[in-house]
């Protein structure tokens, strides 16, 4: 697969924000939370305006500077009290989360340690987009047995991958008790990926990626007590 650049991750975090800011308004509070932050643009882009920046990967990571607050924890047992974020992120990590069996505890965590009043954040890409995204391998999810065939010539990360559907995603969100301000999906911008632009533009131009959009955004906003 060809690498994303620096700006390729920072304008694909800025896109992220600018869906986050449609429905939530200007992003601001005292504190946010970024789940599987990784090493990160996203938290990055989120973070900038909130008084302080948590971060959490379960994976030991080197986090941006902007992180106040940084701790190698499980994303599906927070180690924080109820009500303590304005806004919590996992972007694209509930597909990583194992095993796939413990996604919907990542989303009731994540809702659990947000304010009454706040928000909760979730990025995922789609399962269905033609190329496989952890692979590049084109269609090979589609077919019947395809990912395992994948995972038997070598691609041995998909084993760690389960995407979830929009649907199934924004019916976790729904479950916590959240109530659903946003389950859609969305494309990046031309200037997020690293080449072939004109393609690109041409296969949105035609209309491809609003049958197959790149990822699903699902936004929650937790209940005022
Ligand atoms: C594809 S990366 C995304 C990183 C970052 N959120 C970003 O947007 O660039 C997925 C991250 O989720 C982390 N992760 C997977 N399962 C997790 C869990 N149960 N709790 C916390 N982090 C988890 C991985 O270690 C990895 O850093």
């Amino acid at each position: 697969m060809v690498a994303l650049s620096d700006e390729n991750f920072t304008a694909r975090a800025e896109h992220l924000r600018e869906i986050a800011e449609e429905s939530i308004g200007a992003l601001s509070g005292d504190r946010c939370l970024m789940v599987g932050s990784g090493t990160g643009h996203n938290t990055i882009e989120f973070g900038r305006s909130y008084e302080e920046v948590y971060a959490l990967d379960v994976v030991e990571r080197d986090f941006p500077a902007i992180v106040d607050h940084a701790i190698l924890a499980d994303g599906t047992r927070l180690p924080y009290d109820d009500g303590t974020f304005d806004l919590s992120c996992a972007i694209s990590v509930v597909e990583h989360v194992l095993p796939p069996e413990n996604r919907y505890l990542l989303v009731e965590e994540m809702v659990r340690c947000t304010k009454p009043g706040g928000y909760v954040f979730f990025q995922i890409p789609n399962g269905r987009f033609p190329l496989e995204l952890h692979t590049g391998l084109p269609l090979i999810h589609w077919l019947p047995g395809g990912k395992e065939f994948a995972i038997k010539q070598g691609y041995t990360t998909l084993e760690q991958v389960h995407i979830p559907s929009r649907k199934a995603l924004t019916k976790w969100v729904a479950d916590t008790g959240a109530e659903v301000l946003v389950s859609r999906g969305f494309t990046y911008p031309s200037d997020t990926i690293p080449k072939y632009h004109a393609v690109y533009d041409a296969l949105k131009a035609v209309g491809l990626f609003q049958v197959f959009p790149f990822g699903n955004v699902v936004i929650g906003k937790v209940p005022e007590q």
